[in-house]
């Protein structure tokens, strides 16, 4: 499995919310190195909870921004952050209980899941925070 390199299609032209996204891709990129290295469960575990936990934090922070937004579909993107959350959540307590054989599917998934999102959900909340945080800068 190759890793994610940053393009254009993942920018969204919000600087705050685009260093975030690159830090996340930096964080799947480096459970991809440690499962090419064949790092052990314990690594592995603890390369998926500090994942985990940024994605929380980013989750948080991206979803209050879109609050002060004033974005329509808020609910829906919420809820679509809550299930990657469970899904990583449930991946996690897999590799803590010690079953290893489902990391490159883990990858796959935080891969797949994380560019299509960015590219689709969040870059269509773009334009109303942009004009949000324009109408800030008028103020
Ligand atoms: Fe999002
Ligand atoms: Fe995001």
């Amino acid at each position: 499995m190759s890793a994610i390199e940053w393009n254009e299609t993942l920018s969204l032209g919000i600087p705050t919310i685009d260093r975030q996204h690159r830090m996340l891709i930096d964080s799947i990129n480096t459970l991809d190195a440690a499962i090419q290295r064949g790092a052990g469960q314990a690594t592995l575990a603890q390369v998926l909870k500090s994942l985990g936990t940024y994605v929380a934090v980013h989750f948080i922070f991206e979803e209050s921004l879109l609050r002060v937004s004033r974005y329509p579909q808020l609910n829906d993107h919420h809820d679509e952050h809550e299930h990657f959350r469970r899904t990583l959540d449930n991946f996690g307590q897999r590799f803590a209980r010690g079953d290893t054989s489902v990391a490159s599917d883990v990858h796959t998934f935080l891969k797949n899941w994380l560019t299509t999102h960015i590219q689709v959900e969040d870059r269509a909340y773009a334009p109303c925070v942009q004009a949000h945080q324009r109408s800030q800068q008028r103020a």
